[in-house]
Protein backbone atom coordinates (compact mmCIF):
# COMPACT_ATOMS: atom_id res chain seq x y z
CA UNK A 1 0.00 0.00 0.00
CA UNK A 2 1.23 3.13 -1.01
CA UNK A 3 -0.37 6.43 -0.18
CA UNK A 4 -2.04 6.30 3.70
CA UNK A 5 -5.54 7.26 3.93
CA UNK A 6 -6.57 10.85 4.41
CA UNK A 7 -6.08 11.86 7.83
CA UNK A 8 -8.56 13.72 9.71
CA UNK A 9 -12.23 14.67 7.98
CA UNK A 10 -15.24 12.67 8.08
CA UNK A 11 -14.75 9.01 8.49
CA UNK A 12 -14.98 7.48 4.58
CA UNK A 13 -18.59 6.15 3.90
CA UNK A 14 -17.82 4.92 0.54
CA UNK A 15 -14.94 2.66 -0.63
CA UNK A 16 -14.70 1.54 -4.73
CA UNK A 17 -12.68 -0.85 -5.88
CA UNK A 18 -10.88 -0.59 -8.86
CA UNK A 19 -8.67 -3.80 -9.74
CA UNK A 20 -6.04 -3.04 -12.43
CA UNK A 21 -3.71 -5.19 -14.75
CA UNK A 22 -2.36 -3.08 -17.52
CA UNK A 23 -4.60 -0.62 -17.90
CA UNK A 24 -2.03 2.66 -18.58
CA UNK A 25 -4.31 3.87 -20.76
CA UNK A 26 -7.33 3.58 -18.86
CA UNK A 27 -6.95 3.92 -15.21
CA UNK A 28 -6.44 7.72 -15.30
CA UNK A 29 -9.34 8.52 -16.95
CA UNK A 30 -11.20 6.46 -14.80
CA UNK A 31 -10.44 8.07 -12.03
CA UNK A 32 -11.32 11.34 -13.46
CA UNK A 33 -14.49 10.39 -14.53
CA UNK A 34 -15.29 8.80 -10.89
CA UNK A 35 -14.07 11.91 -9.24
CA UNK A 36 -17.10 13.70 -11.27
CA UNK A 37 -19.35 11.21 -10.65
CA UNK A 38 -20.11 10.79 -7.17
CA UNK A 39 -21.86 13.35 -6.05
CA UNK A 40 -19.85 16.00 -3.05
CA UNK A 41 -21.87 15.07 0.26
CA UNK A 42 -20.57 11.74 -0.11
CA UNK A 43 -17.18 10.44 1.77
CA UNK A 44 -15.45 8.11 -0.95
CA UNK A 45 -12.55 6.52 -1.26
CA UNK A 46 -11.04 4.43 -4.47
CA UNK A 47 -8.71 1.96 -3.87
CA UNK A 48 -6.72 0.97 -6.80
CA UNK A 49 -6.09 -2.44 -6.41
CA UNK A 50 -2.81 -3.22 -8.82
CA UNK A 51 -1.08 -6.38 -9.27
CA UNK A 52 2.43 -5.07 -10.65
CA UNK A 53 1.46 -4.28 -14.14
CA UNK A 54 4.44 -4.00 -16.78
CA UNK A 55 2.84 -1.26 -18.19
CA UNK A 56 3.04 1.01 -15.08
CA UNK A 57 -0.50 1.66 -13.95
CA UNK A 58 0.32 1.29 -10.98
CA UNK A 59 2.88 4.25 -10.90
CA UNK A 60 0.22 6.36 -12.75
CA UNK A 61 -2.22 5.31 -10.36
CA UNK A 62 0.33 6.62 -7.83
CA UNK A 63 0.59 9.95 -9.26
CA UNK A 64 -2.96 10.42 -9.43
CA UNK A 65 -3.01 9.67 -6.15
CA UNK A 66 -0.76 12.25 -4.70
CA UNK A 67 -2.51 15.37 -6.63
CA UNK A 68 -6.13 14.26 -5.69
CA UNK A 69 -5.52 14.79 -2.35
CA UNK A 70 -7.18 18.20 -2.99
CA UNK A 71 -10.30 17.18 -4.23
CA UNK A 72 -12.83 17.60 -1.61
CA UNK A 73 -14.41 14.48 -0.07
CA UNK A 74 -12.75 12.13 -2.17
CA UNK A 75 -9.35 10.05 -1.89
CA UNK A 76 -7.54 7.67 -3.85
CA UNK A 77 -5.38 4.82 -2.58
CA UNK A 78 -3.47 2.36 -4.12
CA UNK A 79 -2.75 -1.20 -3.24
CA UNK A 80 0.46 -3.13 -5.30
CA UNK A 81 0.09 -6.30 -4.82
CA UNK A 82 4.04 -8.45 -6.18
CA UNK A 83 2.58 -10.21 -8.98
CA UNK A 84 -0.54 -11.10 -11.07
CA UNK A 85 -2.55 -12.93 -8.92
CA UNK A 86 -6.40 -12.89 -10.38
CA UNK A 87 -8.92 -10.51 -10.52
CA UNK A 88 -11.14 -12.22 -7.54
CA UNK A 89 -8.35 -12.01 -5.07
CA UNK A 90 -7.57 -8.34 -6.08
CA UNK A 91 -11.42 -7.16 -5.07
CA UNK A 92 -10.81 -9.20 -1.53
CA UNK A 93 -7.87 -7.51 -1.21
CA UNK A 94 -9.66 -4.29 -1.54
CA UNK A 95 -12.09 -5.53 0.98
CA UNK A 96 -9.74 -5.95 3.68
CA UNK A 97 -8.56 -2.40 3.16
CA UNK A 98 -11.79 -0.65 2.56
CA UNK A 99 -13.13 1.48 5.00
CA UNK A 100 -16.24 2.62 4.08
CA UNK A 101 -19.34 0.97 5.37
CA UNK A 102 -20.62 0.60 1.28
CA UNK A 103 -18.41 -0.89 -1.29
CA UNK A 104 -18.71 -0.89 -4.88
CA UNK A 105 -16.30 -3.15 -7.24
CA UNK A 106 -16.21 -2.17 -10.69
CA UNK A 107 -14.05 -2.58 -13.57
CA UNK A 108 -11.76 0.13 -14.73
CA UNK A 109 -11.42 0.01 -18.47
CA UNK A 110 -14.77 1.98 -18.97
CA UNK A 111 -17.70 -1.09 -19.51
CA UNK A 112 -19.24 -0.01 -15.97
CA UNK A 113 -20.48 3.54 -16.48
CA UNK A 114 -19.34 5.20 -13.22
CA UNK A 115 -23.01 7.08 -13.16
CA UNK A 116 -24.82 3.88 -12.29
CA UNK A 117 -22.71 4.33 -8.91
CA UNK A 118 -24.59 6.81 -7.22
CA UNK A 119 -28.29 4.52 -7.80
CA UNK A 120 -26.01 1.50 -6.20
CA UNK A 121 -24.77 3.44 -3.17
CA UNK A 122 -28.63 4.92 -2.58
CA UNK A 123 -29.99 1.45 -2.91
CA UNK A 124 -27.34 0.13 -0.45
CA UNK A 125 -27.16 3.54 2.00
CA UNK A 126 -30.81 3.54 1.83
CA UNK A 127 -30.97 -0.37 3.69
CA UNK A 128 -33.53 -1.02 0.82
CA UNK A 129 -30.92 -3.62 0.05
CA UNK A 130 -27.75 -5.61 0.92
CA UNK A 131 -26.41 -6.21 -2.49
CA UNK A 132 -27.16 -3.76 -5.85
CA UNK A 133 -26.37 -5.57 -8.76
CA UNK A 134 -25.52 -3.35 -11.75
CA UNK A 135 -27.02 -5.90 -14.12
CA UNK A 136 -27.06 -6.41 -18.10
CA UNK A 137 -29.85 -8.65 -18.25
CA UNK A 138 -32.78 -7.12 -16.47
CA UNK A 139 -34.95 -4.95 -18.53
CA UNK A 140 -33.14 -1.53 -19.25
CA UNK A 141 -30.02 -3.57 -19.36
CA UNK A 142 -27.60 -4.32 -22.53
CA UNK A 143 -24.38 -5.85 -23.62
CA UNK A 144 -22.58 -3.55 -26.74
CA UNK A 145 -20.09 -4.23 -28.14
CA UNK A 146 -19.12 -8.24 -27.32
CA UNK A 147 -18.36 -10.58 -29.99
CA UNK A 148 -21.03 -13.75 -30.10
CA UNK A 149 -18.55 -15.85 -28.52
CA UNK A 150 -18.05 -13.70 -25.36
CA UNK A 151 -21.92 -13.17 -25.57
CA UNK A 152 -22.59 -17.09 -25.62
CA UNK A 153 -20.21 -18.20 -22.91
CA UNK A 154 -21.86 -15.14 -21.03
CA UNK A 155 -25.00 -16.64 -21.18
CA UNK A 156 -24.13 -20.09 -20.61
CA UNK A 157 -21.91 -19.11 -17.47
CA UNK A 158 -25.23 -17.22 -16.00
CA UNK A 159 -27.07 -19.90 -16.83
CA UNK A 160 -24.86 -22.60 -14.92
CA UNK A 161 -24.87 -20.38 -11.96
CA UNK A 162 -28.83 -20.17 -12.03
CA UNK A 163 -29.47 -23.53 -12.40
CA UNK A 164 -26.67 -26.05 -10.65
CA UNK A 165 -26.33 -23.18 -7.91
CA UNK A 166 -30.32 -22.04 -8.12
CA UNK A 167 -28.75 -18.30 -7.79
CA UNK A 168 -32.28 -16.15 -9.04
CA UNK A 169 -30.53 -13.17 -9.89
CA UNK A 170 -30.10 -12.36 -13.93
CA UNK A 171 -26.52 -11.21 -13.88
CA UNK A 172 -25.00 -12.81 -11.26
CA UNK A 173 -21.86 -13.08 -13.24
CA UNK A 174 -21.75 -9.52 -13.21
CA UNK A 175 -18.35 -7.36 -12.38
CA UNK A 176 -19.92 -4.16 -11.33
CA UNK A 177 -22.28 -4.33 -7.90
CA UNK A 178 -21.80 -2.78 -4.35
CA UNK A 179 -23.12 -4.07 -0.82
CA UNK A 180 -22.86 -3.57 3.20
CA UNK A 181 -19.40 -4.19 4.15
CA UNK A 182 -20.44 -6.24 7.51
CA UNK A 183 -22.73 -8.49 5.20
CA UNK A 184 -19.16 -10.54 4.72
CA UNK A 185 -18.34 -10.50 8.32
CA UNK A 186 -17.27 -14.02 9.71
CA UNK A 187 -17.67 -15.62 5.63
CA UNK A 188 -14.61 -17.21 4.03
CA UNK A 189 -14.00 -16.68 0.41
CA UNK A 190 -12.36 -18.39 -2.31
CA UNK A 191 -11.79 -15.67 -4.69
CA UNK A 192 -11.32 -18.23 -7.18
CA UNK A 193 -11.07 -16.66 -10.81
CA UNK A 194 -13.17 -13.90 -11.50
CA UNK A 195 -16.78 -14.50 -9.97
CA UNK A 196 -16.76 -12.82 -7.15
CA UNK A 197 -20.46 -11.77 -7.06
CA UNK A 198 -21.56 -15.08 -7.73
CA UNK A 199 -19.81 -16.45 -4.30
CA UNK A 200 -21.04 -13.34 -2.54
CA UNK A 201 -24.67 -14.15 -3.59
CA UNK A 202 -24.47 -17.74 -3.04
CA UNK A 203 -22.86 -17.03 0.44
CA UNK A 204 -24.90 -14.72 1.41
CA UNK A 205 -27.70 -16.62 0.59
CA UNK A 206 -31.54 -14.69 1.84
CA UNK A 207 -29.73 -11.33 1.67
CA UNK A 208 -31.33 -8.69 -0.35
CA UNK A 209 -30.55 -8.26 -3.20
CA UNK A 210 -31.80 -5.56 -5.85
CA UNK A 211 -30.62 -5.17 -9.80
CA UNK A 212 -29.92 -2.07 -11.69
CA UNK A 213 -29.98 -2.02 -15.39
CA UNK A 214 -27.45 -0.77 -16.98
CA UNK A 215 -25.11 -1.31 -20.81
CA UNK A 216 -22.02 -2.87 -20.88
CA UNK A 217 -19.74 -1.23 -23.74
CA UNK A 218 -16.46 -3.18 -24.33
CA UNK A 219 -13.68 -1.25 -23.68
CA UNK A 220 -12.24 0.57 -26.62
CA UNK A 221 -8.30 0.77 -24.65
CA UNK A 222 -6.38 -2.50 -23.83
CA UNK A 223 -6.94 -5.74 -23.88
CA UNK A 224 -9.18 -8.39 -21.57
CA UNK A 225 -7.62 -10.40 -19.27
CA UNK A 226 -9.89 -13.56 -19.76
CA UNK A 227 -8.72 -16.26 -20.86
CA UNK A 228 -8.95 -19.70 -21.21
CA UNK A 229 -8.03 -20.07 -17.68
CA UNK A 230 -10.52 -18.06 -16.39
CA UNK A 231 -13.51 -20.43 -18.04
CA UNK A 232 -10.99 -23.42 -15.64
CA UNK A 233 -11.28 -21.26 -12.67
CA UNK A 234 -14.56 -20.40 -13.25
CA UNK A 235 -15.64 -24.48 -13.37
CA UNK A 236 -13.54 -24.89 -9.91
CA UNK A 237 -15.26 -22.21 -8.35
CA UNK A 238 -18.94 -23.08 -9.21
CA UNK A 239 -18.36 -26.80 -7.96
CA UNK A 240 -16.49 -25.56 -4.84
CA UNK A 241 -20.13 -23.53 -4.63
CA UNK A 242 -22.24 -26.17 -5.55
CA UNK A 243 -20.29 -28.43 -2.59
CA UNK A 244 -21.17 -25.29 -0.16
CA UNK A 245 -24.43 -24.97 -1.11
CA UNK A 246 -24.73 -29.02 -0.50
CA UNK A 247 -23.94 -28.47 2.70
CA UNK A 248 -25.41 -25.36 3.83
CA UNK A 249 -28.85 -26.60 2.27
CA UNK A 250 -30.23 -28.30 5.49
CA UNK A 251 -31.34 -25.76 7.76
CA UNK A 252 -29.48 -22.66 5.59
CA UNK A 253 -31.82 -19.93 4.65
CA UNK A 254 -31.88 -21.13 0.98
CA UNK A 255 -34.58 -20.75 -0.85
CA UNK A 256 -36.76 -21.18 2.31
CA UNK A 257 -39.77 -19.98 0.98
CA UNK A 258 -39.39 -22.45 -2.43
CA UNK A 259 -38.87 -25.22 -0.48
CA UNK A 260 -41.71 -24.79 1.83
CA UNK A 261 -44.34 -23.79 -1.16
CA UNK A 262 -42.69 -27.44 -2.75
CA UNK A 263 -43.52 -29.38 0.52
CA UNK A 264 -47.62 -28.00 0.73
CA UNK A 265 -47.92 -28.57 -2.85
CA UNK A 266 -47.01 -32.15 -2.66
CA UNK A 267 -48.83 -32.47 1.32
CA UNK A 268 -52.06 -31.35 -0.46
CA UNK A 269 -51.30 -33.06 -3.95
CA UNK A 270 -51.37 -36.19 -2.04
CA UNK A 271 -54.75 -34.79 0.18
CA UNK A 272 -56.48 -34.94 -3.12
CA UNK A 273 -55.38 -38.29 -4.15
CA UNK A 274 -56.85 -39.74 -0.44
CA UNK A 275 -60.21 -38.05 -1.39
CA UNK A 276 -60.24 -40.02 -4.30
CA UNK A 277 -58.85 -43.47 -2.94
CA UNK A 278 -61.84 -42.50 -0.16
CA UNK A 279 -64.33 -42.09 -2.19
CA UNK A 280 -64.02 -45.02 -5.15
CA UNK A 281 -62.97 -47.75 -2.33
CA UNK A 282 -66.10 -46.42 0.25
CA UNK A 283 -68.40 -46.92 -3.01
CA UNK A 284 -66.65 -49.95 -4.36
CA UNK A 285 -67.35 -51.55 -0.90
CA UNK A 286 -70.48 -50.91 -0.21
CA UNK A 287 -72.06 -51.56 -3.71
CA UNK A 288 -69.06 -54.03 -5.14
CA UNK A 289 -68.53 -56.53 -3.81
CA UNK A 290 -71.57 -58.27 -1.76
CA UNK A 291 -72.83 -55.02 0.54
CA UNK A 292 -71.12 -54.13 3.51
CA UNK A 293 -72.95 -51.98 5.16
CA UNK A 294 -72.11 -48.23 3.91
CA UNK A 295 -71.32 -46.63 7.04
CA UNK A 296 -68.78 -49.35 7.89
CA UNK A 297 -67.22 -48.89 3.99
CA UNK A 298 -66.42 -45.46 4.41
CA UNK A 299 -65.24 -46.49 7.70
CA UNK A 300 -62.68 -48.54 5.86
CA UNK A 301 -62.44 -46.19 2.48
CA UNK A 302 -61.52 -43.36 5.53
CA UNK A 303 -58.41 -45.85 6.85
CA UNK A 304 -57.30 -46.70 3.19
CA UNK A 305 -56.79 -42.78 2.14
CA UNK A 306 -55.22 -41.91 5.62
CA UNK A 307 -52.84 -44.71 4.91
CA UNK A 308 -52.05 -44.25 1.59
CA UNK A 309 -51.63 -40.30 2.21
CA UNK A 310 -49.08 -41.13 5.63
CA UNK A 311 -47.35 -43.30 2.92
CA UNK A 312 -46.99 -41.03 -0.26
CA UNK A 313 -46.42 -38.33 2.21
CA UNK A 314 -43.50 -39.83 3.93
CA UNK A 315 -42.15 -41.30 0.90
CA UNK A 316 -42.69 -37.95 -1.28
CA UNK A 317 -43.68 -35.17 0.84
CA UNK A 318 -40.81 -35.39 2.90
CA UNK A 319 -38.67 -37.63 1.63
CA UNK A 320 -37.94 -40.17 4.44
CA UNK A 321 -37.00 -43.42 3.22
CA UNK A 322 -36.67 -45.09 6.82
CA UNK A 323 -39.62 -47.41 7.25
CA UNK A 324 -37.68 -48.88 10.07
CA UNK A 325 -41.38 -50.83 11.72
CA UNK A 326 -40.62 -48.77 15.09
CA UNK A 327 -40.40 -45.55 13.19
CA UNK A 328 -42.93 -45.82 11.14
CA UNK A 329 -45.71 -47.08 13.43
CA UNK A 330 -45.48 -43.93 15.38
CA UNK A 331 -45.21 -41.59 12.87
CA UNK A 332 -47.91 -43.41 11.43
CA UNK A 333 -49.93 -42.57 14.69
CA UNK A 334 -49.26 -38.89 15.08
CA UNK A 335 -50.19 -38.57 11.49
CA UNK A 336 -53.87 -40.71 12.12
CA UNK A 337 -54.35 -38.62 15.25
CA UNK A 338 -53.52 -35.22 13.33
CA UNK A 339 -55.73 -36.07 11.12
CA UNK A 340 -57.86 -36.62 13.12
CA UNK A 341 -57.99 -33.57 15.22
CA UNK A 342 -58.04 -31.54 11.96
CA UNK A 343 -61.76 -33.22 11.15
CA UNK A 344 -62.94 -31.53 14.72
CA UNK A 345 -61.12 -28.62 14.22
CA UNK A 346 -62.59 -28.05 10.70
CA UNK A 347 -66.42 -29.04 12.23
CA UNK A 348 -65.86 -26.62 15.00
CA UNK A 349 -64.76 -24.19 13.08
CA UNK A 350 -67.83 -24.37 10.39
CA UNK A 351 -70.22 -24.65 13.48
CA UNK A 352 -68.76 -21.69 15.37
CA UNK A 353 -69.13 -19.27 12.38
CA UNK A 354 -71.84 -20.31 10.75
CA UNK A 355 -73.66 -19.80 14.57
CA UNK A 356 -72.47 -16.52 15.09
CA UNK A 357 -74.19 -15.50 11.62
CA UNK A 358 -70.36 -14.07 10.76
CA UNK A 359 -70.38 -15.69 7.61
CA UNK A 360 -73.11 -18.33 5.25
CA UNK A 361 -72.14 -22.09 5.35
CA UNK A 362 -70.32 -22.27 2.01
CA UNK A 363 -67.69 -19.26 3.02
CA UNK A 364 -67.02 -20.79 6.36
CA UNK A 365 -66.87 -24.49 4.69
CA UNK A 366 -63.25 -22.75 2.45
CA UNK A 367 -62.30 -21.26 5.56
CA UNK A 368 -62.38 -24.11 8.06
CA UNK A 369 -61.00 -26.20 4.93
CA UNK A 370 -58.05 -23.88 4.63
CA UNK A 371 -57.04 -24.02 8.51
CA UNK A 372 -57.41 -27.42 9.03
CA UNK A 373 -55.31 -28.01 5.78
CA UNK A 374 -52.78 -25.65 7.04
CA UNK A 375 -52.84 -26.79 10.62
CA UNK A 376 -52.41 -30.75 9.26
CA UNK A 377 -49.74 -29.95 7.13
CA UNK A 378 -47.13 -27.87 9.59
CA UNK A 379 -48.62 -30.15 12.70
CA UNK A 380 -46.90 -33.48 10.69
CA UNK A 381 -44.11 -31.36 9.51
CA UNK A 382 -42.67 -30.59 12.42
CA UNK A 383 -44.02 -33.51 14.58
CA UNK A 384 -44.39 -36.24 12.76
CA UNK A 385 -41.79 -35.86 10.53
CA UNK A 386 -39.61 -33.83 12.61
CA UNK A 387 -38.83 -30.98 10.14
CA UNK A 388 -38.47 -27.69 11.20
CA UNK A 389 -41.46 -25.72 10.76
CA UNK A 390 -39.99 -23.23 8.21
CA UNK A 391 -39.02 -24.07 5.43
N1 LIG B 1 -5.43 -6.58 -9.94
C1 LIG B 1 -5.87 -7.35 -10.94
N2 LIG B 1 -5.37 -8.61 -11.05
N3 LIG B 1 -6.83 -6.88 -11.78
C2 LIG B 1 -7.24 -7.68 -12.78
C3 LIG B 1 -6.76 -8.99 -12.98
C4 LIG B 1 -5.75 -9.47 -12.06
O1 LIG B 1 -5.27 -10.59 -12.14
N4 LIG B 1 -7.40 -9.52 -14.05
C5 LIG B 1 -8.23 -8.58 -14.51
N5 LIG B 1 -8.14 -7.46 -13.76
C6 LIG B 1 -8.90 -6.21 -13.91
C7 LIG B 1 -8.78 -5.56 -15.27
O2 LIG B 1 -7.69 -4.69 -15.34
C8 LIG B 1 -10.11 -4.84 -15.37
O3 LIG B 1 -10.09 -3.61 -14.67
C9 LIG B 1 -11.06 -5.75 -14.64
O4 LIG B 1 -10.26 -6.55 -13.79
C10 LIG B 1 -11.84 -6.64 -15.61
O5 LIG B 1 -10.99 -7.32 -16.48
P1 LIG B 1 -11.32 -7.51 -18.02
O6 LIG B 1 -10.23 -8.34 -18.60
O7 LIG B 1 -11.60 -6.21 -18.66
O8 LIG B 1 -12.64 -8.40 -17.91
P2 LIG B 1 -13.77 -8.56 -19.01
O9 LIG B 1 -14.19 -7.26 -19.56
O10 LIG B 1 -13.34 -9.60 -19.97
O11 LIG B 1 -14.92 -9.17 -18.08
C11 LIG B 1 -15.76 -8.29 -17.39
O12 LIG B 1 -17.08 -8.61 -17.65
C12 LIG B 1 -17.52 -9.84 -17.09
C13 LIG B 1 -18.95 -9.97 -17.42
O13 LIG B 1 -19.21 -11.11 -18.12
C14 LIG B 1 -15.52 -8.34 -15.87
O14 LIG B 1 -16.27 -7.31 -15.24
C15 LIG B 1 -15.95 -9.62 -15.25
O15 LIG B 1 -15.85 -9.52 -13.82
C16 LIG B 1 -17.36 -9.84 -15.63
O16 LIG B 1 -17.77 -11.08 -15.11
MN1 LIG C 1 -13.31 -5.47 -19.58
Amino acid sequence: MSAERGSGGPPVQVSILVPTYNESQNIVGLLRSLAESIPRSIRAQTIVIDDNSPDGTGRLADDYARGAREIAGHTVDVIHRRAKQGLGSAIMSGVQQAAGSTIVVMDSDFSHPPSVIPEMIEAVKQSRCDIAVASRYVAGGAVRGWPLRRRVLSRLATGIAKRGLGVEQHDPMSGFFAFRRNLLDGLKFDGIGYKMLLEILVKTRGARVKEIPYTFTDRRRGASKLGAGTALAYCRSVWRLYRHGRAAARGGPGRASARFLSKAARFYTVGASGLGVNYLLSLLLAAGFGGVWYLHANLLGIAASMTTNFALNKYWTFEDRDFSPRRTAVQYGKFVAFSSAGALVQLGMVYTLVESHSLGYPESLVLAVMAAAFGNFVLNKKWTFREGLWP
